[in-house]
């Protein structure tokens, strides 16, 4: 299958961030023909593309839009979430930085089309420098009269506002986001009520990944049966793989969802020279890692699902034969430990522990009860945890063990790390796991 340019197509000109450069290339074409439309029809548009949310657990997007109530008498919210945190994903931040019209031009549709007149980006913090490019280019917006009052003559009215995040994983999470752009602590909130009856300020609110959003423009102005045209009759549309880890070439590679491994990999150059596959995440580290046996996995959602992982973010992170498994479990679990946040047992409990258990291992001074001690740990985890970053905790330990178990034992019958080359831990932090 070969690599396309659709979503990705501004991103190697000059100035793409630029709304002249966006006007040039199609840019706010689709945005008049929306106007155009009845709101109900845009949603039942998107429904028959057959988008799914790019944001991870690919929920059909013209379905949530069509849960917001209508004629309620409250305010309506769209929310851009542009927190991108899960580890291996890095598509939103370029997509942003080199085309945040396309982002602004979507929120714009999706707003009237769910009867919102003041939508948000909550964008992760540290991404400085594509804040500064979405702020310039609602600055534009506005200038040019697609944002503010009366857009276009329509008599639609739309106000974004930048919200940037200070940082946490969880506030990704779309009912902790929520929380954040109230001014709380970022914390998952029990459902139901899901947002699209009670979110933000308690009024009905779709939150929507920052490229399920951008591909809404798209859709609008080529139509159904043209966005149909790529990928498969469950998956369809062009899909932005973030490739990294241990390839000659890494990077983002746009190609039709169903695209197999082995393409996406021999686009990004293939494992670096000298040595070859072990491991790969499908979707992000919250996805179960697959195998050199699972390079023609096709990565649409039924596809990766079916090999026993799921298609997450399309985070393809590609570790190679000098990878000990155990080390990128220990350091993944440290991650959630990290970014657990607390409210919930299992998952602040559980990753505490697996982090002292996995450090145990690595440092050679584990046994075998340790490994049904972690999949026990991670049994308790695992649909017990108040939210999705405590499973997602549990696929690197699950796939890890269920994978490379051979390596794992061989830590603590070999009183040690196999791996030539592989950073020890410290003699202090040995202590510490013991
Ligand atoms: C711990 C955690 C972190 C998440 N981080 C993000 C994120 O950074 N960006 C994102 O779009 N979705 C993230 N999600 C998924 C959101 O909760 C939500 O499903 C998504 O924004 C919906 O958008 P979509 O329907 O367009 O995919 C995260 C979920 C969890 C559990
Ligand atoms: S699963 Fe983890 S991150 Fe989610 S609510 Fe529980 S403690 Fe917080």
């Amino acid at each position: 299958m070969a690599r396309i340019s659709v979503m990705t197509r501004r991103w190697s000109e000059p100035r793409s961030w630029t709304l002249e450069t966006y006007r040039r290339l199609d840019g706010y074409r689709a945005l008049p023909l929306a106007l155009g439309m009845d709101p109900d029809s845009i949603i039942q548009m998107i429904k028959d593309s057959g988008l799914r949310g790019r944001g991870g657990a690919g929920f059909p997007t013209g379905m949530k839009w069509a849960f917001i109530p209508q004629g309620d008498g409250r305010p309506h919210y769209l929310v851009a979430n542009a927190d991108e945190g899960e580890p291996g994903t890095c598509k939103d931040a370029p997509l942003m930085t080199a085309d945040p019209h396309a982002l602004i031009e979507g929120m714009i549709i999706a707003s009237f089309a769910v009867r919102c007149h003041h939508a948000f980006i909550y964008l992760r913090g540290e991404l400085v420098h594509a804040g500064r490019r979405l702020q310039w280019a609602i600055d534009e917006a506005y200038a040019a009269g697609y944002l503010g009052r009366n857009i276009l003559g329509s008599r639609f009215d739309l106000d974004i506002t930048l919200h940037r995040g200070a940082g946490a994983y969880i506030c990704g999470e779309e009912t902790a986001l929520l929380d954040s752009l109230e001014g709380r602590r970022g914390q998952p909130r029990l459902r139901p009520p899901f947002p699209a009856l009670a979110g933000l300020y308690a009024c009905p609110t779709v939150v929507n990944n920052v490229e399920t959003i951008s591909s809404v423009p798209y859709i609008v102005l080529h139509g159904v049966e043209w966005y149909r045209s790529f990928g498969t009759e469950k998956s369809p549309g062009p899909k932005i793989m973030s490739v990294s880890g241990h390839v000659n070439r890494p990077g983002q590679f746009e190609f039709p969802l169903g695209v197999t491994f082995r393409e996406v990999l021999e686009e990004a150059g293939g494992v670096r020279r000298g040595h070859t596959l072990k491991a790969w995440t499908p979707g992000g580290s919250s996805t179960p890692m697959l195998t050199a046996e699972h390079l023609d996995v096709r990565l649409d959602f039924e596809g990766v699902l079916a090999a026993g992982s799921q298609l997450g973010t399309t985070a393809l992170m590609v570790m190679d034969d000098t990878v000990c498994i155990v080390r990128a479990c220990l350091r993944l679990t440290e991650f959630y430990a990290h970014e657990s946040c607390g409210k919930c047992t299992p998952c602040r409990e559980g990753n505490h522990w697996m982090v002292q258990i996995l450090g145990r291992l690595e440092a050679g001074v584990g046994s075998e009860d340790d490994l049904d001690t972690l999949l026990d740990a991670c049994d308790n985890i695992l649909g017990r945890s108040f939210c999705a970053l405590g499973d997602g905790a549990t696929s690197p330990i699950v796939s890890g063990i269920r994978h490379f178990r051979d390596e794992f034992v061989a830590h603590y019958k070999e009183g040690g790390c196999p791996f030539e080359g592989s950073p020890l831990l410290s003699p202090a932090l040995i202590g510490a796991h013991q």
